[in-house]
């Protein structure tokens, strides 16, 4: 066993966007060690049967529907450490990309857990990297911004849109389905150019992965077909229109989008 897993540890987790060959050897030898995991929804069976000697635990969160709140969460693990057992909390894609880390860690803090953080790939990179798309482009997409759709129950999606519409760069949108309509249709009023190219990535690197293609105008129409509980991230600018080649999945999109004045 390796040194930076003593009992009573935790392990921040980030166990990438699905496919197990995405997850880091680190976070597999951390598996492999654990002695209890609590997992999220988004975390796949093949991921958890690399952790054979852990007691798993969901804690997942699904569409807004919380399974255990995040204090409960903080409770369980701090508890499960300060009973000296090795902890894993698994996350999906990377945990510190709205991952509530920051509570997790702060809950370890206060109880003198030691905790520390190993790194997964975030849904945004799987997605460019499915799409053969680059989240930059020299000149054109100088900044990368990740964004988060989830507002909380009865409150607006409050983004300055002034602003995004305004920056040379990509926007990368976490949690974004269900907002997706009126993200285009404040990023279009802010001025952002309504051809701006956008890549819809669902249950991206995993069997049931879906990658669209369209423009900013037809965001509402690329989304229509994806399922409430299917993860899907959203890029959005120059960079991700820049390929070399048309795959089908593109062309599906670009036939879904009307031809209507309204929608060009
Ligand atoms: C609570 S956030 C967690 C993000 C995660 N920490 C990460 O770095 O990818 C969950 C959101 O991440 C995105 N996501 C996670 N896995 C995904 C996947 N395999 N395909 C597409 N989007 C994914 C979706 O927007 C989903 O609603």
């Amino acid at each position: 066993m390796a040194d930076d897993f003593p009992p009573g540890t935790v392990w921040l987790v980030g166990a990438g966007p699905g496919d197990p060959e995405l997850l880091s050897r680190k976070a597999e030898r951390l598996l492999a060690a654990a002695e209890i995991v609590f997992y999220d929804a988004l975390v796949g069976e093949e991921i958890l049967a690399l952790a054979p000697k852990a007691q798993l635990v969901s804690v997942g969160k699904r569409s807004g529907r919380h399974s255990k709140d995040q204090s409960t969460i903080d409770g369980l693990i701090v508890a499960a450490a300060s009973l000296g057992r090795r902890v894993v909390r698994l996350k999906g894609g990377d945990p510190s990309v709205f991952g509530r880390v920051a509570e997790e860690l702060t809950a370890c803090a206060e109880h003198g857990i030691p905790v520390r953080i190993c790194p997964g790939i975030t849904a945004a990179s799987a997605a460019a990297a499915s799409g053969l798309a680059s989240l930059t482009l020299r000149g054109a997409a100088r900044q990368l911004t990740f964004l988060t759709a989830h507002a909380k129950a009865g409150e607006a999606l409050v983004h300055d849109w002034d602003a995004l519409a305004r920056a040379k760069g990509t926007l990368a949108i976490y949690m974004g389905r269900a907002a997706a309509p009126s993200i285009a249709r404040e990023l279009i009023a802010a001025g952002r150019d309504p051809a701006t190219p956008v890549m819809v990535a669902v249950n991206v690197s995993l069997p049931t992965e879906r990658v669209l293609r369209g423009r900013l105008d037809a965001l509402s129409f690329l989304v229509r077909t994806i399922g409430q509980d299917d993860p899907t991230v959203l890029l959005i600018g120059e960079a991700v229109g820049a390929r070399g080649s048309v795959t089908e999945d593109r062309m599906i999109a670009l036939a879904a989008i009307p031809s209507s004045p309204a929608h060009r």
